[in-house]
């Protein structure tokens, strides 16, 4: 089996959850498994310590962009930034708003968490309508940032998120789809 039907092996379809209509895809069996954890953040640390995609900071997306995200800081040796829902972070913050599967949201980041000249993989779980990744890279880049990449585990292509960020020039590296 590929890596790539290794891990979606690995992921559970919840029905009607949090909303009717919604196929949930849940990540945490992925994690709750030691081999098939190890495997899914190897393949993001093999991607990204090659000398050109090597980022300066990884940002991770709340919430299950920071399981992934800081794990693979940690094993690239450059610093975590987290991108939270509205109000909670403590210290001066920029923020955006953005539409979501079910529902819209805000999201902050610390006005010092990057500086210009910072090359950023920002990653999450998955890609939907794209909302959320999109308002990550605006905070980002309202710092002065670069988002040479935008990852996740999963992309949900017929919500069309990842052709969106696409065609807004970012470069987006994903493991695996549900079609
Ligand atoms: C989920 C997922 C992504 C986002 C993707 O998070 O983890 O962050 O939705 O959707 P989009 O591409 O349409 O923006 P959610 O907002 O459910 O928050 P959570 O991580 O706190 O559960
Ligand atoms: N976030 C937005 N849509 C989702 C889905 N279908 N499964 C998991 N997380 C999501």
């Amino acid at each position: 089996m590929d890596t790539a039907a290794y891990l979606r092996s690995h992921i559970r379809t919840v029905p009607d959850w949090p909303a009717p209509g919604v196929m949930f895809r849940d990540i945490t069996p992925l994690l709750q498994d030691p081999k098939v954890f190890r495997v899914l953040i190897d393949t993001f640390v093999h991607r990204y310590m090659t000398p050109e995609l090597r980022p300066s900071v990884i940002a991770g997306l709340d919430a299950r962009g920071f399981i992934i995200g800081s794990v693979l800081a940690y094993e690239l040796g450059v610093g975590f930034v987290p991108i939270r829902k509205k109000g909670k972070l403590p210290f001066t913050t920029v923020e955006e708003t953005y539409e979501l599967e079910y529902g819209s949201a805000t999201v902050e980041l610390h006005t010092d968490a990057v500086k210009p000249g910072d090359r950023v993989v920002l990653i999450d779980d998955l890609i939907a309508t794209g909302g959320t990744m999109m308002a990550g890279r605006r905070l980002l880049e309202k710092l002065g940032a670069t988002v040479t990449e935008g990852a996740a585990i999963v992309d949900l292509p017929e919500l069309g998120g990842s052709s969106k960020l696409r065609e807004s020039g970012l470069e987006l590296f994903t493991l695996l789809d549900f079609a």
